[in-house]
């Protein structure tokens, strides 16, 4: 029986591949402290796992991140003191692909903006010139990456007549590949992102790239907020130099910059892309699965460091 520490609450049934193990229900994260007989670690992507945690956890063997990205984790320091760390890949795919297109909808058609018109008693009635959006049919969705949720986003799409183009590090071979990033936001309507966050993806989308999008082109980032120099998209906005921007994810959780906040044209939801009760329950037993498999000496198939097994 192993100890088992699970940073907060997670939905009913979500550690039940961890029955007969000690479990250490906290409600408020990793407190260095109480890590000293700890086999394992259950986190979500709001827990930082790095160095010094991984140092105070001198038995640890497993972290389980109730998350498909993983950039909260030091994986380079994990593997390097023997510790395994799974995700939760594939069980997300489709509902984050709902968001992503979600966006993209609410976004192009400023649906937010007429909303909050709505409710704070702004409508005056029905206007031949009021929140006159983008279409999302027929219009050039690009992919920037274009793994499972991308090519989840890719399938929707199709079926709203829009045109699919994708960029990512190495040629798919598959009809639509742009090979760079710059040729995507040029001919892109709708740029939507699917990339891990990592030292290449930070900022891939700053003042640069931004001007080099159509005035009339919409920006959707599901992904991770540092992905998007958010700075840069506020002056975009503010400037008119793309159209729209929905966005679920932020460069510093949960703060949102003033300045996107006061952005026209804008989506801000709260990190919502894998909200649904089934992906979220599905999630937390993929990790708890492969916490229990790793304990177990087994070899589960979402270790993101196989070199630590
Ligand atoms: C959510 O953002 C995830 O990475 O699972």
């Amino acid at each position: 029986m192993a100890r088992v520490l699970v940073t907060r609450r997670l939905p009913d049934g979500g550690l039940e591949p961890l029955a007969g193990h000690e479990l250490l229900q906290r409600e408020d994260g990793v407190e260095a402290g109480e890590l000293a007989d700890v086999d394992a670690i259950i986190c979500l992507l709001t827990d930082r796992i790095d160095a010094g945690v991984l140092e105070a956890a001198p038995k640890l063997r497993v972290v389980g991140n109730v998350a498909v990205g993983y950039d909260n984790v030091d994986v380079a320091a994990a593997t390097a003191r023997g510790v395994v760390v799974c995700n939760t890949p594939g069980v997300l795919d489709e509902t984050t692909a709902d968001l992503a297109f979600a966006l993209i909808l609410a976004a192009s058609r400023l649906l937010s903006e007429a909303e909050r018109d709505l409710r704070g008693g702004r409508w005056q009635g029905w206007g031949i010139g009021q929140y006159l959006g983008q279409d999302v049919h027929g219009a050039t969705l690009g992919l920037v990456g274009y793994g499972r949720i991308g090519q989840a986003v890719a399938r929707r799409a199709a079926g709203f007549g829009m045109q699919v183009l994708h960029h990512c590090t190495h040629d798919t071979g598959e009809p639509g590949f742009v090979p760079t990033l710059d040729a995507l936001l040029a001919e892109a309507d709708v740029v939507s992102l699917h990339v891990p966050l990592t030292d290449a993806t930070r900022h891939l989308v700053g003042a640069r790239e931004l001007a080099l999008m159509k005035a009339t082109a919409v920006l959707v980032n599901t992904a991770r907020g540092p992905v998007v120099d958010e700075e840069a998209l506020a002056v975009a906005l503010e400037e008119g130099r793309i159209f729209a921007a929905g966005l679920d994810v932020y460069e510093r959780e949960p703060e949102v910059h003033p300045r996107l906040l006061a952005a026209p044209r804008t989506v801000l939801l709260p990190h919502v892309g894998s909200a649904s009760v089934a992906t979220r329950t599905r999630m937390a037993q993929v990790a708890a699965e492969g916490v229990r498999a790793v304990l177990a000496g087994e070899h589960p198939s979402n270790v993101v460091n196989p070199a630590a097994l």
